[in-house]
């Protein structure tokens, strides 16, 4: 597969990365989480998802400690705005804070965690001055459908919205019949989140099933990594799997080098088939 994604604004964007939920949190695991980020940014995995919402700021301060300020250019770090603080006067305090949590001078992308009461024309205006101050490198959403990333593309600055991060794991296909090609058509990736069905848990048997038993045979590797390869599959896509453990991560980096063929993709399609009409957007 392509390991990296050229943005619309030319950005280079690393396809495979690392998520950042529940990381943080416990001071008795801090020196594993430490190692599991910094083991995959020696492996390839260079993109580093976080949000001021995760643990109040403790996963931002946990990557803050472990990335080295030398590396910074070799990075890309994106977190993201509570909706309630997507807006004048606030967008940019939280922005302010998470960067001195992660101790960096910029953001790589700044996303709208998901559609508050605050108007899309206001955030936009708010991102884009951002970019202006050189506190983030670009923008973009999440948790938007494709009514809503229509309505936020029309409006002054909209199309400058880079990406949009919703769920996508092979058991929750929804957005391949309409969110996936539309955002494809204009430029822009899909970033997976819960890319490995959160280990398996967003649904029964999944890891179990004999499609993904019969590929991660086939290949040599995990269901973990047989479902990160499945949303990295198509080229429009990007995937932040999340691992606490250096082991998982050292086995999640494996899919960078996995390309699955369109006969295994038409195996899982049998245990979990692609959609047939619009399905509302997947959220955890
Ligand atoms: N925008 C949004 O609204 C939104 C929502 C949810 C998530 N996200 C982002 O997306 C990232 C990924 O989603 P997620 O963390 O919810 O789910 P996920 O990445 O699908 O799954 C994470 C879980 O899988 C386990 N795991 C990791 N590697 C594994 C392996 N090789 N084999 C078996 N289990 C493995 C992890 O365990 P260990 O940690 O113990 O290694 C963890 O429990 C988040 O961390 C976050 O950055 C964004």
């Amino acid at each position: 597969m392509n390991k990296n994604m050229i943005l619309k604004n030319g950005m280079v964007m690393p396809r495979l990365g690392q998520g950042t939920w529940y990381m943080g949190e416990n001071s008795t695991v801090k020196k594993e989480e430490i190692a599991a980020l910094r083991t995959g940014i020696e492996r390839g995995m260079t993109l580093i998802d976080t949000a001021e919402m995760y643990g109040d700021g403790a996963s931002e301060i946990l990557i803050g400690e472990a990335l080295r300020h030398e590396e910074r250019e070799k990075l890309f770090v994106v977190s993201k705005v509570y909706p309630h603080n997507a807006g004048k006067g606030k967008l940019e305090k939280s922005l302010d804070q998470s960067l001195q949590r992660l101790q960096m001078e910029y953001l790589d992308m700044y996303l709208l965690h998901w559609r508050g009461s605050i108007p899309f024309r206001e955030t936009i205006e708010c991102m884009e001055q951002m970019v202006q101050k050189g506190k983030i490198r670009s923008w973009g959403v999440s948790n938007l459908d494709l009514d809503e990333m229509e309505e936020l593309t029309s409006l002054s600055g909209g199309t400058h919205c880079q990406l949009d991060q919703v769920l996508y794991h092979v058991a929750s296909r929804g957005v391949e019949y309409s969110l996936l090609p539309w955002l494809t058509e204009h430029q822009m990736p899909l970033m997976a989140y819960c890319p490995m069905a959160q280990g398996g848990t967003l649904g029964r048997g999944i890891y179990q099933s004999p499609s993904v038993q019969t590929l991660s045979e086939k290949y040599g590797v995990s269901p973990a990594v047989i479902l990160i390869a499945f949303v990295l599959a198509h080229p429009g896509t990007i995937a932040i799997p999340k691992a606490s453990q250096e082991s998982h991560v050292i086995e999640n980096s494996k899919a960078m080098d996995l390309l699955l063929t369109e006969e295994d993709i038409a195996l899982l399609s049998k245990d979990f088939p692609a959609p047939v009409r619009k399905e509302y957007l997947d959220i955890v």
